[in-house]
Order: structure tokens, then sequence, then C-alpha cells
């Protein structure tokens, strides 16, 4: 019981935008450069997009934290999802110091992707992996996307991407480490079909 109170206290912080982070943000010690109303735009829609990929996150490892068998693999997620917490914090900031807003769809992202996770979590620990491996992939490769399309002078901003894509990286290594099985191709195509849909919708509402 104390523990879905918990999880449902995470729930509502990630959805209404007050994570807390451990960390301080990879931007702290950055000086802001002033960036043209276009430029800072730009920027805060791409860091809505990685704001909703990292509810996501939350509420995928929340989901499979809650169906993993072994207290070893539960740990592992519960880790993760709190290291992605920093990384909510991080970017509901940078949003903010852009002039921007965080997405309206926060709570429909959140509970697709609980469900998502849970699915994952009952598939068995090898299959929860897999997907958590694929997943930080994914996240890394999109995440060096966004390095590309950021305004090259927003410095700030790009510490913020750079410090998340350390830390997915470090999470697929993990993920690997405990045994993830390699996701049947069509498995990945779905999903990079499902991030493409939530990317594009996110950049906009
Ligand atoms: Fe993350
Ligand atoms: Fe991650």
């Amino acid at each position: 019981m104390d523990r879905l109170i918990a999880e449902f206290d995470r729930a509502l912080r990630a959805v209404a935008g007050v994570a807390h982070a451990e960390r301080p943000s990879p931007a702290e010690a950055i000086p802001e450069t002033p960036l043209e109303d276009e430029s800072k735009a730009h920027a805060a829609a791409l860091m809505r997009v990685n704001h909703v990929g990292e509810i996501c996150a939350q509420a995928l490892y929340q989901g499979q934290a809650l169906t993993a068998r072994e207290p070893h693999a539960r740990q592992a997620l519960e880790k993760a999802a709190r290291e992605e917490e920093d990384h909510l914090a991080w970017s509901a900031d940078r949003i903010r110091e852009l002039g921007g807003r965080p997405s309206l769809l926060n709570p429909l992202w959140y509970a697709g992707s609980f469900a998502i996770g849970a699915a994952a979590g009952l598939l068995g620990d090898k299959w929860n992996f897999a997907f958590l491996a694929e997943t930080e992939r994914q996240v890394e490769e999109h995440l060096a996307g966004h390095l590309e399309a950021l305004p090259p002078e927003d410095n700030r901003t790009r510490a913020v991407v750079e410090g998340m894509r350390a830390d997915e990286a470090r999470h697929r290594a993990s993920a690997l480490q405990l045994g993830a099985a390699e996701l049947p191709e069509p498995v990945k195509r779905a999903m990079r079909l499902a991030s493409r849909v939530m990317t594009t919708v996110a950049y906009r509402v």
C-alpha cells in the first residue's frame, strides 16, 4: 500500500511538472546566451519533446518496476526511474527558462507509457530489460538528433541534453548487463513509430 501511494505521488509530480532533481542540472554552471525569439521558441519546443520523453520514461520504468519479478530487476528499474526524475526536473526548468510550457497532454503520455511498461514487465525480466535497453538506445539516438537541431549558440540547453544523453547510455549499458534479450525487429519498428508520433505531437502541443 505504501509503495502504491509513493508511486502515485511520483506520477502526480511527474505530470504536474514539479519533479525534484537529486543532482544539479548540467546547465547550472553555463551562462545564458542571448537568443533570437525564433531560436528560443524552437529550443523550448524541442525541450518540451524531451520533457515528454522523460515523462514516458518515468511512467515506463514505474510500470515495469511494478510488474518486474526479481528484486534486483526492480531495484535497477527504480534507480533508472530516479535518474529519469532528474531529467524531468532539468528539462522542465529549461522549458521555463526559455519561456515555453510543458505538453498539455502529459497525463495522456504518462498513462499510455505506464500501461506499456506494465505489459513489458509481465513478459518477464529478460524482455523487460530488452525493452529498457531498446528504449534507452532510441532515446540516445533522438537526443543526438536534438543536439544537431538545437541552436548552436544555446549552450545551456545543449548542456542539459548532453547530460541526459550520457545518463541514457549508462541506463542502456546496465540493462544489457542485467541480461536484456534483443527485441524482435518489428517491435523495434513499432517503438520507433510510436516515438515519432509522440515527438511530432509534443513539438506542437
Ligand atoms: Fe532520461
Ligand atoms: Fe534513461
